[in-house]
């Protein structure tokens, strides 16, 4: 939810914002621009509406701005539609100040309406002008005081990237809920929304905290917090290689990433199993507290909710505990019954979603503990859960997520096993048959990709169809759901994903003659009752594809159109392998409608505002 990036150096900056932009527009990329302090011409700023190629285009690739410290932004339109005008970096009225925001200031409209009665002109629709505005209303000759006082006017989630053009040697990075790390270089400095913009350039990294001023020269970088008083950061070293951000020959980054998922797989689940063993030393739970636990809460957005609707079968299972899946964004205004004794998990690849991390907020604050699956080290939702479980994904890029999906799924089942052997609420034979053939779900995976050119034939069969819809029971149903997301995220197209068993209580209505419908049926103890549904919907004229096991699909083969099938693995773990075919089915439905896969209209990958 917009991408920020700023430069202090020797070199020329324009070019090396321009290249941390395009591995940021993931977060946003409906207009982008950048502001450059130049000897010369002293502060810059150029901008455009629509992709980041066209600032690329208009700066001649930065060549025509100069200047050795500067700043760019990627935009997801929040205040003000996109244009040239909205986008950032905004200038205040006297051109003193230029901004560039990632978030929402939820008082600027009074903010505004002040500064406007102090005389002061708006040429935008944005918060963030409201905010450039405010610091030069603030500003008297002393940069950091003035971004203090401004801080203690605004509320709001944000990450601001400032340059006064009295302070040529100077950049300012400022977070509170909105994510900003600082890279550090030797004679240049950087910040930065995530670590993907700099890693090019340093592997050195902080993580801002909230409510944290970072003040960045060549020589480099000191935070204080909102008092100006100094505070001391600690230094991380990132450790996956740049190409882990690239795409490798792939057309897009989402096929990349659907491709990876076997090496994602192992590498989430080998450093956890030991002899057999499901070790997390990444957590420290007791048996007391698992025993006296009254309920798990799973707290996520998006496809992480769908992560948490899986696990709330298997852990409910395996646990004998009561599950509650809640929609992050709910969570905090429904009066959750959370105590002392209930677990919060909480699902996020980005450890960002303003959602999650304010509902997580919420549980702690009603006293539950918080147990984090994250993607993204350091980021705000793993630094303030009790406890991470970090799910080694790798840096996902496509918006829409894949890789992240299965190892979150993978973290569950890794929970799960550990807290039920804990707990003694499983036999030890079940216990080793979920391990053996947890340890054989990358193999199984791969031999599910082998199938891409089967999946590629059934999507340019119905790839033009305007409503498609996915059917299951139980876990089946869970992955539907994800399978819909993903093929309405990419492709556009209407789909829902039901209850199959639900589906005669209303929505067999929409069912007619060639409705495409994606039948789920590998969860065994449900085959025959998912075949009824299927029938159900036959009858009505849908063409159908079914998704199963290898060893049920000729019997499901006589019923359906057509068929996929995934290797047969413990009833738990297929989740990980149906995704899958869902997965590129989506992908290669949106490649044929030809519709910008890896950023998908109105979408952002980290959605930092409610
Ligand atoms: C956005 C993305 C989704 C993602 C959701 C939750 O909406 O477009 O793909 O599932 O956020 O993101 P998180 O980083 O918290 O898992």
């Amino acid at each position: 939810m917009c991408g920020i990036v700023g430069f202090i150096g020797k070199e020329e900056a324009a070019p090396i914002l321009l290249d941390g932009l395009a591995r940021l527009e993931y977060r946003g990329y409906d207009s982008a621009g950048l502001a450059v302090f130049g000897e010369e011409k002293g502060l810059q700023v150029v901008k455009s509406k629509g992709r980041l190629q066209a600032l690329s285009d208009l700066t001649k690739a930065g060549s025509t701005i100069q200047g050795t410290a500067g700043m760019g932004h990627t935009r997801w339109a929040t205040h003000g539609v996109p244009s040239d005008v909205n986008a950032h970096p905004q200038a205040s009225e006297s051109g003193r100040f230029a901004v560039i925001h990632n978030g929402i200031i939820e008082n600027f409209a009074e903010i505004k309406e002040f500064l406007q009665n102090q005389g002061v002109k708006f040429s935008s629709q944005t918060d963030t002008e409201v905010a450039a505005n405010l610091l030069d209303y603030l500003y008297e000759g002393d940069l950091l005081e003035a971004v203090s006082k401004m801080l203690h006017r605004i509320r709001g989630a944000y990450a601001f990237g400032i340059i006064c053009a009295d302070c040529p040697d100077m950049l300012v990075g400022v977070r509170k809920d909105s994510p900003l790390i600082l890279g550090h270089g030797e004679g240049f400095n950087f910040f930065a929304s995530d670590v993907t913009a700099i890693i090019k350039y340093t592997r050195e990294v902080s993580y801002l905290d909230n409510d944290e001023i970072a003040v960045i020269t060549r020589e480099g970088t000191q935070v204080y917090d909102s008092y100006l008083q100094p505070v001391k950061k600690e230094r991380h070293h990132v450790d996956w290689e740049v190409s882990a951000a690239e795409k490798g020959g792939y057309a897009h980054f989402m096929l990349k990433e659907v491709m990876e998922q076997p090496e994602a797989l192992r590498k989430t689940i080998s450093p956890r199993l030991q002899n057999g063993q499901v070790k997390l030393d990444d957590l420290h739970f007791d048996v007391q507290y698992l025993k006296a636990m009254d309920k798990i809460y799973i707290i996520a957005c998006g496809s992480s909710y769908h992560v948490g609707m899986a696990a709330k079968y298997t852990l409910e299972k395996l646990l004998h505990k009561p599950v509650e899946v809640a929609l992050a964004s709910e969570f905090r205004y429904c009066e959750p019954l959370v105590s002392e004794h209930t677990l919060a998990i909480v699902i996020s690849q980005s450890g960002e979603t303003i959602d999650t991390l304010t509902a997580m907020r919420e549980a702690k604050r009603l006293g539950a503990r918080v147990l984090s699956i994250v993607n993204v080290v350091g980021s705000t939702i793993a630094r303030e859960s009790d406890d991470v479980i970090y799910t080694w994904a790798g840096p996902e890029i496509a918006v829409a997520t894949t890789k992240a999906y299965s190892t979150q799924l993978a973290v569950t089942y890794l929970i799960g096993l550990a807290f039920a052997q804990m707990m003694g609420t499983i036999e030890k034979e079940e216990y080793e048959a979920i391990v053996n053939e947890l340890q054989l779900l990358p193999e199984k995976l791969q031999k599910v990709l082998e199938q891409r050119e089967a999946i590629q034939y059934f999507a340019s069969l119905y790839f033009n169809h305007s409503s498609i819809f996915f059917i299951g029971r139980h876990l089946d149903y869970a992955v539907g759901m994800e399978g819909s997301l993903k093929l309405k995220e990419i492709s556009y197209i209407h789909s829902e994903a039901y209850a199959a068993g639900e589906l005669k209580h209303g929505t067999i209505s929409l069912i007619e003659d060639g409705t495409l419908v994606v039948a789920l049926a590998s969860y065994k103890p449900l085959f025959e009752k998912m075949m009824s549904n299927v029938i159900e919907v036959k009858s009505r004229g849908a063409d159908v594809i079914g998704l199963t096991t290898e060893d049920v699909g000729p019997e499901m083969m006589k019923t359906v159109d057509h068929i996929i099938t995934v290797p047969d693995t413990h009833p738990m773990l297929l989740p990980s392998l149906d995704v899958v075919p869902l997965q590129l089915f989506a992908y290669y439905v949106a490649l044929q409608r030809g519709c910008d896969i890896d950023k998908p209209r109105n979408l952002a990958k980290s959605v930092t505002v409610e």
